[in-house]
């Protein structure tokens, strides 16, 4: 079965973003968790949708210019990956959504299609978050990774990735890596 696999940079007091709701802390969006190669489709929220949607797709248009969020141009990193998901299905879970600019994007009402999906063949799949999507997912026992950069602040106010998880969940360390500026990759399995 394909497996579902969070990624998230978030805080050492562990927000994936500020008081301002953005994670300002986070140089480029690049995928940096190594997914890219295994994964054929990806899974996000309607409440990070829009925003997501907006942002690759002032990339994708303006390749050279600075981006909201970082206020840099963009990384050849987050080049890659804008270019990658213009090939790759992006299912959105939300209720209210029903209408995007990409041609690939799917709105799907329930954790159950997303059940549905992980029994097609096919690559991984990427969740992309956001906090609460990424919660009722694990709640949900469809989450079988999750892979974590550790940023080196604490945040203080924000938004925890984790708040509304309702369940306890037992994780396995898979990897621990040190990366540049202070940043930790860490990847759990789920049991
Ligand atoms: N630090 C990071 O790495 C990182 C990564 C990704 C996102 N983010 C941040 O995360 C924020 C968004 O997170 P969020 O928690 O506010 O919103 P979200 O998880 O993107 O979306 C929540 C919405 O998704 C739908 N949904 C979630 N679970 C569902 C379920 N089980 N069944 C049906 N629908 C479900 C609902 O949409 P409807 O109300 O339409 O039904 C819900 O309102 C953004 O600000 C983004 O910047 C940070």
């Amino acid at each position: 079965m394909r497996k579902l696999i969070a990624g998230m940079k978030i805080s050492a007091d562990g927000k994936m973003e500020g008081p301002q709701g953005t994670a300002d802390w986070v140089d480029a969006w690049s995928e940096d968790y190594g997914l890219t190669p295994q994964i054929d489709a990806c899974v996000l929220g309607g409440g990070m949708y829009p925003g997501y949607e907006w942002y690759w797709t002032s990339i994708q248009n303006e390749p050279d210019k600075p981006i909201w969020i970082t206020g840099n141009a963009p990384t050849p990193a987050e080049l890659e990956w804008a270019r990658f998901i213009t090939q790759t299905p992006h299912y959105v879970l939300s209720s209210s959504l029903t209408s995007a600019l990409w041609p690939k994007t799917n709105f799907v009402q329930g954790v159950e299609e997303l059940a549905a999906l992980k029994q097609q063949p096919g690559k991984d799949i990427y969740l992309i978050g956001g906090a609460r999507t990424t919660a009722s997912l694990i709640d949900a026992g469809l989450v079988d990774e999750v892979r974590l950069i550790v940023h080196p602040l604490i945040a203080g106010e924000g938004k925890p990735l984790f708040a509304a998880a309702q369940r306890r969940r037992e994780l396995e360390l898979r990897k621990v890596q040190q990366l540049p500026g202070g940043r930790i990759s860490l990847i759990y399995g789920i049991g």
